[in-house]
């Protein structure tokens, strides 16, 4: 018993307002898990740089050209009412595929006024990519 309480008694002991407060080890699990959770942050900090950087503002933008192509444009190019537009930027110039998209052309209604230049200019760069 007195052994027991020797021990007790060599543990580092704060006294705080009169109470006292040992500290005991920490256990040896929670530092492992800290250890391994610390070597993880750290290597997800540098293999993974893009998931930790905030998305900048202008990342919506990336795909603008396709989501305008797709809303609108596909309603009528991918149903036969329209023609197929795969290739279209080969074998029309840049400002008459503009054009048509701006003031329309016989059956395809104008629909410039929807789109501000820099879209019309995103829908044809991913125009060139559609295949
Ligand atoms: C309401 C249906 C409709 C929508 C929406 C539409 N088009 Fe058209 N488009 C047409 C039709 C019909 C033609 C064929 C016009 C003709 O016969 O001269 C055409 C022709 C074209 C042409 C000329 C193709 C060629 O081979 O000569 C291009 C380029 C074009 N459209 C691009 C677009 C783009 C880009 C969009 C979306 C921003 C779009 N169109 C939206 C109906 C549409």
């Amino acid at each position: 018993m007195k052994k027991e309480y020797q021990q007790h008694d060599s543990k580092e002991a704060d006294i705080v307002s009169d109470i006292k407060i040992e500290h005991n080890r920490v256990p040896k699990l929670l530092v492992a898990v800290f250890y391994v959770v610390a070597i993880w942050a750290i290597g997800y900090a540098i293999f993974m740089p893009g998931k930790l950087a905030v998305e900048p503002a202008a990342a919506p933008q990336d795909n603008k050209g396709e989501l305008i192509f797709e809303g609108t444009c596909l309603s009528c190019h991918a149903t036969g009412a329209a023609p197929d537009l795969s290739g279209v930027t080969d074998r029309m110039p840049e400002e008459d595929i503009k054009n048509v998209i701006k003031k329309g052309r016989n059956t395809m209604p104008a629909i410039g006024h929807l789109y501000t230049e820099k879209e019309i200019e995103l829908v044809y760069e991913y125009l060139k990519d559609y295949r």
